[in-house]
């Protein structure tokens, strides 16, 4: 066999950017990488992670919702090709959908996201302009688990930043992100070696 065919295969959804597909994309070239990325689904046909996949020769493609019936048929569409790549691990990196129970049920413990907050602080969307507006002194990202709650799954890891006078959203929003490219790598890795529960 192999050390290809033994690798835990790991599907990545994607929404937009796609920087952390990218630094999970490199670790899994690594030589002892206890991963390979299988496939990158995007619900955005634009996503310019989608041809960042590309470029590193893995398996991608756009399931566009306007393609589908309804929001049932669409997911179904989405659950039917992660589950053929009998995945470890679906990752949500950048994902902007909620996915149903059902969905959730169906890969109960082989879900991780990545939220640009210091969980269970600022749950949803905007998290940047929230923290400014509130005047936190610090900020950060967490990896969890996913539950059917949105942003409320067991909690992996978690980094934390400052918030530094004369922050805007967007510089505050890199500093969280270089975070986030620390904190998925090794969730993930973690995960795949059989080191979580
Ligand atoms: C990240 O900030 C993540 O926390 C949030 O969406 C963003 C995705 O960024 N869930 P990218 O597409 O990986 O660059």
């Amino acid at each position: 066999m192999t050390r290809a065919a033994r690798r835990a295969a790991v599907v990545v959804l994607i929404s937009g950017r796609g920087s952390n597909l990218r630094v999970l994309a490199e670790q899994a070239r690594l030589p002892d990488s206890p991963y390979e990325i299988a496939l990158v689904l995007s619900d955005q046909p634009a996503a310019a992670g989608l041809q960042f996949a590309a470029q590193f020769g893995i398996p991608a493609r756009a399931i566009d919702p306007r393609d589908s019936a309804d929001r049932a048929a669409w997911e179904q569409r989405l659950a039917d090709l992660i589950a053929a790549q009998s995945p470890a691990l679906v990752v949500l990196a950048g994902f902007m959908r909620i996915l149903s129970a059902g969905f959730v049920a169906q890969f109960a413990g082989r879900i991780q996201n990545i939220h640009p907050s210091l969980l269970p602080a600022w749950p949803g969307l905007h998290t940047h302009r929230r923290v400014l507006a509130a005047g936190d002194p610090q900020h950060g990202a967490t990896v969890h688990y996913v539950s059917a709650e949105l942003d409320a799954g067991p909690p992996i890891l978690q980094g934390r930043v400052p918030v530094l006078a004369g922050d805007d959203e967007a510089s505050l929003a890199a500093r969280v992100q270089t975070i986030e490219h620390r904190l998925y790598p090794l969730a993930v890795h973690w995960h795949c070696a059989g080191r979580l529960r």
